[in-house]
Protein backbone atom coordinates (compact mmCIF):
# COMPACT_ATOMS: atom_id res chain seq x y z
CA UNK A 1 0.00 0.00 0.00
CA UNK A 2 1.14 3.50 -0.84
CA UNK A 3 1.64 5.91 1.78
CA UNK A 4 -1.60 7.91 1.44
CA UNK A 5 -3.56 4.40 0.95
CA UNK A 6 -2.27 3.79 4.07
CA UNK A 7 -3.69 6.74 5.94
CA UNK A 8 -7.09 6.69 4.06
CA UNK A 9 -7.35 2.82 6.03
CA UNK A 10 -6.34 5.00 9.22
CA UNK A 11 -9.13 7.11 8.49
CA UNK A 12 -11.53 4.21 7.95
CA UNK A 13 -10.53 2.18 10.43
CA UNK A 14 -10.66 5.15 13.02
CA UNK A 15 -14.34 6.01 11.75
CA UNK A 16 -15.21 2.27 12.32
CA UNK A 17 -14.16 1.87 15.55
CA UNK A 18 -12.14 -0.58 14.11
CA UNK A 19 -9.21 -0.62 16.85
CA UNK A 20 -7.13 -3.54 15.32
CA UNK A 21 -7.35 -2.41 11.66
CA UNK A 22 -5.79 1.21 12.99
CA UNK A 23 -3.06 -0.13 15.24
CA UNK A 24 -2.06 -2.54 12.47
CA UNK A 25 -2.54 0.17 9.66
CA UNK A 26 -0.72 2.66 12.04
CA UNK A 27 2.23 0.12 12.49
CA UNK A 28 2.86 -0.31 8.74
CA UNK A 29 2.98 3.28 8.36
CA UNK A 30 5.98 3.49 10.79
CA UNK A 31 7.51 0.49 9.17
CA UNK A 32 7.23 2.10 6.12
CA UNK A 33 8.85 5.60 7.27
CA UNK A 34 11.88 3.08 9.25
CA UNK A 35 12.28 1.91 5.64
CA UNK A 36 12.88 4.94 4.39
CA UNK A 37 15.18 6.06 6.94
CA UNK A 38 12.89 8.55 8.37
CA UNK A 39 13.92 7.46 11.62
CA UNK A 40 12.96 10.51 13.82
CA UNK A 41 9.35 10.71 12.45
CA UNK A 42 9.06 6.93 12.68
CA UNK A 43 10.30 7.18 16.64
CA UNK A 44 7.79 10.18 17.29
CA UNK A 45 4.87 8.00 15.56
CA UNK A 46 5.68 4.75 17.77
CA UNK A 47 5.64 6.60 20.70
CA UNK A 48 2.36 8.78 19.69
CA UNK A 49 0.65 4.90 18.49
CA UNK A 50 1.96 3.34 22.30
CA UNK A 51 0.34 6.01 23.86
CA UNK A 52 -2.45 6.14 22.25
CA UNK A 53 -3.31 2.61 22.60
CA UNK A 54 -3.41 2.60 25.89
CA UNK A 55 -6.25 5.42 26.21
CA UNK A 56 -8.78 3.20 27.17
CA UNK A 57 -7.00 1.70 30.23
CA UNK A 58 -5.59 5.55 30.61
CA UNK A 59 -8.95 6.51 31.62
CA UNK A 60 -9.42 3.77 34.33
CA UNK A 61 -6.03 4.00 35.39
CA UNK A 62 -7.32 8.18 36.54
CA UNK A 63 -9.90 6.62 38.14
CA UNK A 64 -9.93 7.56 42.12
CA UNK A 65 -6.75 5.07 43.40
CA UNK A 66 -6.12 4.48 47.28
CA UNK A 67 -4.24 6.33 49.31
CA UNK A 68 -0.55 5.74 49.43
CA UNK A 69 -0.24 2.45 51.87
CA UNK A 70 2.23 3.59 54.78
CA UNK A 71 4.34 1.54 57.31
CA UNK A 72 1.86 0.46 60.76
CA UNK A 73 4.54 0.44 63.05
CA UNK A 74 6.65 3.42 61.38
CA UNK A 75 3.94 5.38 59.46
CA UNK A 76 6.69 5.73 56.20
CA UNK A 77 5.35 5.40 52.85
CA UNK A 78 5.49 2.00 51.56
CA UNK A 79 6.08 2.90 47.97
CA UNK A 80 6.71 6.27 45.48
CA UNK A 81 4.49 7.02 42.24
CA UNK A 82 6.96 8.73 40.00
CA UNK A 83 6.82 10.21 36.31
CA UNK A 84 9.56 9.99 33.75
CA UNK A 85 9.50 11.27 30.55
CA UNK A 86 12.69 9.45 28.48
CA UNK A 87 12.70 7.84 24.81
CA UNK A 88 12.88 4.03 24.60
CA UNK A 89 16.55 5.41 22.70
CA UNK A 90 18.08 6.22 25.70
CA UNK A 91 18.10 2.54 26.51
CA UNK A 92 21.26 1.29 25.47
CA UNK A 93 21.36 -3.02 25.35
CA UNK A 94 22.11 -5.74 23.73
CA UNK A 95 19.24 -6.44 20.28
CA UNK A 96 18.10 -9.34 22.40
CA UNK A 97 17.23 -7.70 25.83
CA UNK A 98 16.02 -4.79 23.73
CA UNK A 99 13.86 -6.84 22.35
CA UNK A 100 12.49 -8.47 24.86
CA UNK A 101 11.29 -5.47 26.24
CA UNK A 102 9.87 -3.56 23.43
CA UNK A 103 8.23 -7.23 23.05
CA UNK A 104 6.74 -6.51 26.38
CA UNK A 105 5.42 -2.93 25.64
CA UNK A 106 3.55 -4.51 22.31
CA UNK A 107 1.97 -7.19 24.19
CA UNK A 108 0.81 -4.48 27.00
CA UNK A 109 -0.68 -2.29 24.06
CA UNK A 110 -2.35 -5.17 22.49
CA UNK A 111 -3.72 -6.62 25.61
CA UNK A 112 -7.64 -6.22 24.34
CA UNK A 113 -6.42 -8.10 21.22
CA UNK A 114 -4.58 -11.18 23.40
CA UNK A 115 -7.75 -10.97 25.60
CA UNK A 116 -10.22 -12.11 22.59
CA UNK A 117 -7.83 -15.10 22.53
CA UNK A 118 -7.97 -15.43 26.29
CA UNK A 119 -4.32 -14.80 26.53
CA UNK A 120 -2.40 -12.21 28.62
CA UNK A 121 0.01 -9.78 28.10
CA UNK A 122 3.32 -10.74 30.08
CA UNK A 123 2.83 -9.54 33.49
CA UNK A 124 5.35 -10.26 35.84
CA UNK A 125 8.56 -9.66 35.05
CA UNK A 126 11.98 -10.61 36.49
CA UNK A 127 15.11 -8.13 35.67
CA UNK A 128 18.38 -9.59 36.82
CA UNK A 129 21.79 -8.95 36.20
CA UNK A 130 24.89 -7.18 37.12
CA UNK A 131 24.93 -3.48 38.96
CA UNK A 132 24.57 -0.52 36.81
CA UNK A 133 23.40 -2.23 33.86
CA UNK A 134 19.83 -0.30 33.04
CA UNK A 135 17.30 -2.60 35.70
CA UNK A 136 15.83 0.20 37.53
CA UNK A 137 16.49 2.69 34.20
CA UNK A 138 14.08 0.02 31.80
CA UNK A 139 11.20 0.20 34.41
CA UNK A 140 11.36 3.87 34.41
CA UNK A 141 11.39 3.95 30.53
CA UNK A 142 8.92 1.54 29.86
CA UNK A 143 6.77 3.79 32.54
CA UNK A 144 8.01 6.55 30.12
CA UNK A 145 7.24 5.28 27.01
CA UNK A 146 3.81 3.67 27.88
CA UNK A 147 2.97 6.94 29.44
CA UNK A 148 1.96 4.98 32.79
CA UNK A 149 3.08 6.32 36.20
CA UNK A 150 5.92 4.00 37.95
CA UNK A 151 4.90 2.80 41.50
CA UNK A 152 8.39 2.35 43.22
CA UNK A 153 8.90 0.06 45.74
CA UNK A 154 12.44 -0.53 47.70
CA UNK A 155 11.84 -3.87 48.58
CA UNK A 156 14.27 -3.96 51.00
CA UNK A 157 12.90 -1.26 53.00
CA UNK A 158 9.43 -3.13 53.43
CA UNK A 159 10.99 -6.46 54.57
CA UNK A 160 14.20 -5.72 56.93
CA UNK A 161 13.35 -3.38 59.34
CA UNK A 162 10.15 -4.81 60.87
CA UNK A 163 9.76 -8.66 59.67
CA UNK A 164 7.02 -8.84 62.10
CA UNK A 165 4.90 -6.21 59.86
CA UNK A 166 6.20 -7.68 56.56
CA UNK A 167 2.93 -9.04 55.65
CA UNK A 168 0.67 -6.50 56.15
CA UNK A 169 2.49 -4.23 54.60
CA UNK A 170 2.83 -6.31 51.65
CA UNK A 171 -0.80 -6.60 51.48
CA UNK A 172 -1.11 -3.04 51.79
CA UNK A 173 0.95 -2.61 48.92
CA UNK A 174 -0.93 -5.40 46.66
CA UNK A 175 -3.99 -3.83 47.22
CA UNK A 176 -2.95 -0.29 46.36
CA UNK A 177 -1.41 -1.80 43.44
CA UNK A 178 -4.50 -3.69 42.53
CA UNK A 179 -6.31 -0.69 42.69
CA UNK A 180 -4.66 1.31 39.65
CA UNK A 181 -3.44 0.76 36.70
CA UNK A 182 1.07 1.22 37.00
CA UNK A 183 4.07 -0.30 36.25
CA UNK A 184 5.28 -1.45 39.46
CA UNK A 185 8.96 -1.84 40.45
CA UNK A 186 9.93 -4.20 43.29
CA UNK A 187 13.55 -2.70 43.34
CA UNK A 188 16.60 -4.45 45.03
CA UNK A 189 14.30 -7.29 45.33
CA UNK A 190 17.68 -9.77 46.70
CA UNK A 191 16.27 -10.00 50.34
CA UNK A 192 13.16 -12.52 49.13
CA UNK A 193 15.83 -15.12 47.84
CA UNK A 194 19.01 -13.82 50.27
CA UNK A 195 19.86 -15.51 53.14
CA UNK A 196 16.75 -18.29 52.73
CA UNK A 197 19.11 -21.09 54.64
CA UNK A 198 20.50 -18.69 56.89
CA UNK A 199 19.46 -19.32 60.40
CA UNK A 200 19.23 -15.30 60.99
CA UNK A 201 15.16 -14.78 61.58
CA UNK A 202 15.01 -17.66 58.93
CA UNK A 203 11.91 -18.82 59.65
CA UNK A 204 10.47 -15.36 59.94
CA UNK A 205 12.22 -14.77 56.32
CA UNK A 206 11.08 -17.83 55.04
CA UNK A 207 7.26 -17.04 55.75
CA UNK A 208 7.90 -13.63 54.35
CA UNK A 209 9.03 -15.08 51.16
CA UNK A 210 6.14 -16.74 50.89
CA UNK A 211 3.90 -14.63 51.47
CA UNK A 212 4.79 -12.51 48.52
CA UNK A 213 5.00 -15.47 46.08
CA UNK A 214 1.10 -16.33 46.81
CA UNK A 215 0.42 -12.82 46.61
CA UNK A 216 2.51 -12.70 43.16
CA UNK A 217 0.49 -15.38 42.32
CA UNK A 218 -2.81 -14.10 43.10
CA UNK A 219 -2.12 -10.95 41.70
CA UNK A 220 -5.39 -9.56 39.47
CA UNK A 221 -4.90 -6.52 38.09
CA UNK A 222 -3.81 -4.44 35.31
CA UNK A 223 -0.51 -3.57 35.88
CA UNK A 224 2.59 -4.52 34.81
CA UNK A 225 4.94 -5.97 37.66
CA UNK A 226 8.69 -5.49 37.41
CA UNK A 227 10.95 -7.17 40.33
CA UNK A 228 14.68 -6.43 40.05
CA UNK A 229 17.82 -7.98 40.84
CA UNK A 230 21.50 -8.41 40.87
CA UNK A 231 21.80 -11.58 43.12
CA UNK A 232 20.03 -13.65 40.64
CA UNK A 233 21.92 -16.91 41.78
CA UNK A 234 20.54 -16.81 45.31
CA UNK A 235 17.28 -16.86 43.61
CA UNK A 236 15.65 -20.37 43.73
CA UNK A 237 13.09 -21.88 40.98
CA UNK A 238 10.13 -21.33 43.32
CA UNK A 239 10.64 -17.84 42.88
CA UNK A 240 11.56 -18.11 38.87
CA UNK A 241 8.78 -20.06 38.02
CA UNK A 242 6.37 -17.21 39.22
CA UNK A 243 7.63 -14.68 36.23
CA UNK A 244 6.32 -14.70 32.60
CA UNK A 245 9.63 -13.42 31.71
CA UNK A 246 12.77 -12.73 33.44
CA UNK A 247 15.26 -10.28 31.37
CA UNK A 248 19.09 -10.57 31.52
CA UNK A 249 21.42 -7.42 31.35
CA UNK A 250 24.76 -8.50 30.38
CA UNK A 251 27.83 -5.78 30.92
CA UNK A 252 28.12 -3.80 27.45
CA UNK A 253 30.88 -5.07 25.13
CA UNK A 254 33.36 -2.92 23.66
CA UNK A 255 31.76 -1.40 20.49
CA UNK A 256 28.55 -1.06 23.01
CA UNK A 257 30.73 1.11 25.90
CA UNK A 258 32.37 2.99 22.51
CA UNK A 259 28.91 3.90 21.70
CA UNK A 260 28.07 4.69 25.48
CA UNK A 261 31.42 7.34 25.88
CA UNK A 262 29.99 8.99 22.66
CA UNK A 263 26.57 9.03 23.46
CA UNK A 264 26.72 10.47 27.49
CA UNK A 265 30.18 12.96 26.11
CA UNK A 266 27.24 14.79 23.52
CA UNK A 267 27.02 17.57 25.78
CA UNK A 268 30.37 18.77 25.57
CA UNK A 269 32.96 19.28 22.02
CA UNK A 270 35.88 17.08 21.72
CA UNK A 271 39.15 17.51 21.12
CA UNK A 272 40.05 15.86 17.41
CA UNK A 273 42.38 13.55 19.16
CA UNK A 274 40.31 11.83 21.44
CA UNK A 275 39.94 7.99 21.01
CA UNK A 276 36.68 6.74 22.30
CA UNK A 277 37.76 3.26 20.98
CA UNK A 278 40.52 3.36 23.09
CA UNK A 279 38.20 4.56 26.07
CA UNK A 280 36.05 1.76 24.80
CA UNK A 281 39.22 -0.56 25.61
CA UNK A 282 39.96 0.64 28.68
CA UNK A 283 36.87 0.00 30.47
CA UNK A 284 36.61 -3.31 29.89
CA UNK A 285 33.73 -4.99 32.59
CA UNK A 286 32.47 -1.54 33.28
CA UNK A 287 28.46 -1.09 33.41
CA UNK A 288 27.17 1.63 31.62
CA UNK A 289 26.21 3.72 35.18
CA UNK A 290 30.35 3.41 35.60
CA UNK A 291 30.74 5.23 32.01
CA UNK A 292 28.22 7.94 33.06
CA UNK A 293 29.96 8.25 36.01
CA UNK A 294 33.49 8.38 34.39
CA UNK A 295 32.13 10.44 31.24
CA UNK A 296 30.62 12.77 34.03
CA UNK A 297 33.85 13.57 36.10
CA UNK A 298 35.70 14.24 32.55
CA UNK A 299 33.56 16.79 31.64
CA UNK A 300 33.31 18.70 34.61
CA UNK A 301 37.34 18.64 34.90
CA UNK A 302 37.20 20.12 31.45
CA UNK A 303 34.49 22.77 32.28
CA UNK A 304 36.51 23.72 36.07
CA UNK A 305 39.65 24.25 34.21
CA UNK A 306 37.57 26.57 31.59
CA UNK A 307 38.34 24.93 29.22
CA UNK A 308 35.37 24.34 26.02
CA UNK A 309 37.07 21.25 24.88
CA UNK A 310 37.37 17.77 26.26
CA UNK A 311 40.53 16.07 25.77
CA UNK A 312 41.64 12.77 26.00
CA UNK A 313 44.19 13.24 29.10
CA UNK A 314 40.63 14.25 30.84
CA UNK A 315 38.95 11.29 30.07
CA UNK A 316 41.92 9.04 30.61
CA UNK A 317 42.27 10.29 33.64
CA UNK A 318 38.42 9.84 34.77
CA UNK A 319 38.65 6.19 33.68
CA UNK A 320 41.82 5.51 35.91
CA UNK A 321 40.69 6.84 38.83
CA UNK A 322 36.96 5.10 38.30
CA UNK A 323 39.12 2.06 38.26
CA UNK A 324 41.40 2.55 41.11
CA UNK A 325 38.03 3.31 43.32
CA UNK A 326 36.82 0.38 42.26
CA UNK A 327 40.02 -2.17 43.15
CA UNK A 328 39.87 0.41 46.74
CA UNK A 329 36.00 -1.36 47.06
CA UNK A 330 37.23 -4.93 46.25
CA UNK A 331 40.11 -4.88 48.09
CA UNK A 332 40.12 -2.20 50.40
CA UNK A 333 43.61 -1.07 49.08
CA UNK A 334 45.47 0.28 46.04
CA UNK A 335 48.59 -1.16 44.63
CA UNK A 336 50.65 1.47 42.95
N1 LIG B 1 21.71 0.03 29.51
C1 LIG B 1 21.81 1.35 29.79
N2 LIG B 1 21.67 2.27 28.82
C2 LIG B 1 21.79 3.57 29.11
N3 LIG B 1 22.03 4.05 30.33
C3 LIG B 1 22.18 3.19 31.33
C4 LIG B 1 22.07 1.80 31.11
N4 LIG B 1 22.25 1.16 32.28
C5 LIG B 1 22.46 2.12 33.20
N5 LIG B 1 22.42 3.34 32.64
C6 LIG B 1 22.61 4.61 33.34
O1 LIG B 1 23.03 4.35 34.67
C7 LIG B 1 22.04 4.73 35.62
C8 LIG B 1 21.92 3.67 36.69
O2 LIG B 1 21.43 2.46 36.12
P1 LIG B 1 20.31 1.56 36.83
O3 LIG B 1 19.92 2.20 38.10
O4 LIG B 1 19.24 1.28 35.87
O5 LIG B 1 21.13 0.26 37.13
P2 LIG B 1 20.61 -1.09 37.79
O6 LIG B 1 20.80 -2.18 36.79
O7 LIG B 1 19.26 -0.88 38.33
O8 LIG B 1 21.68 -1.28 38.94
P3 LIG B 1 21.49 -1.88 40.43
O9 LIG B 1 21.54 -3.35 40.30
O10 LIG B 1 22.70 -1.35 41.15
O11 LIG B 1 20.22 -1.36 40.98
C9 LIG B 1 20.77 4.92 34.81
O12 LIG B 1 19.93 5.88 35.40
C10 LIG B 1 21.29 5.36 33.46
O13 LIG B 1 21.57 6.73 33.46
MG1 LIG C 1 18.54 -0.73 40.25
Amino acid sequence: MTGSELIKQLFLSFNNNDNDTFVQTAREYIEREKRKKHTIVAKELEKALYQSATVSSSQRRFKQHLPIPRDTEKGFPLLEIQHFEQDFDSLILSTDTKDQLERIIREFKDADILATYNLSYKKKILLCGKPGTGKTFSAQIISSVLNIPLVYIRFDAIISSYLGETAGNLRKVFDFIESGIWIVLFDEFDIIGKNRDDNYEHGELKRVVNNFLQMLDNFKGDSILFAATNHQNILDSAIWRRFDAVIYYELPDEATRQYLFERYLRPIKRDKKIDLSQAAKDSQGLSPADIKMITTEAMKTAIIDSRNTLTMDDLEKAIEQFIRREKVKQHGMVDE
